[in-house]
């Protein structure tokens, strides 16, 4: 009896594991990769602006372009159609609604874009940069109010 009981608590735990781990390389684990690594690269030249990190022209371009280059890719490891019992925060908007989702990844392509060339002037000025984030924060927002559950 007591035995029972150990093994399905046991049984309990490792299948909760295995919930919470997202293989990396699904189209989910792919997908999610790239979102943070958006966030983090995003986050650190917002951060550069407002003072939270200092600024240093040389790492701001590399970011701009770095954050340009992935905000193109998350989009392919989104499947034609949606994998069954997966842990995604999409809503199913995103497969009912494919043309605006389609059309929000493009509006932050071309903020992410106007960034990248914003970033390359020299020398680099902090205030005109100010422009561009923003409107590549806008982007992120604008898609995850519509698409994304939280
Ligand atoms: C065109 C729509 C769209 C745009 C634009 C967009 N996202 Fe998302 N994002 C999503 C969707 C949908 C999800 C949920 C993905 C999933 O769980 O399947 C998501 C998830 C995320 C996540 C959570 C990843 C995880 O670990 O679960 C982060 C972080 C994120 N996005 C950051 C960003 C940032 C930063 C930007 C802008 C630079 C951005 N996103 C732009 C649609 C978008």
């Amino acid at each position: 009896m007591m035995k029972s009981k150990l093994l399905l608590a046991l049984l309990a735990c490792t299948l909760l594991v295995a919930c919470d781990r997202v293989d990396p390389n699904s189209p989910l684990g792919k997908r999610q990769t790239l979102f943070k690594d958006m966030l983090k690269t995003s986050e650190d030249l917002g951060g550069m602006l407002r003072g939270r990190l200092v600024f240093n022209a040389e790492r701001f371009s590399q970011g701009a372009a770095h954050l340009d280059d992935i905000s193109r890719q998350p989009w392919q490891h989104f499947p034609q159609v949606r994998e069954s019992g997966d842990d995604s925060q999409a809503r199913d908007e995103v497969w009912q609604r494919q043309e605006r989702f389609q059309q929000l990844a493009r509006e932050l392509e071309a903020a992410t874009g106007a960034l990248h060339v914003a970033a390359q002037a020299k020398p680099l000025q902090a205030q005109a940069l100010a422009e561009p984030v923003a409107k590549v924060e806008a982007a992120c927002k604008a898609c995850h109010e519509e698409f994304r559950i939280y």
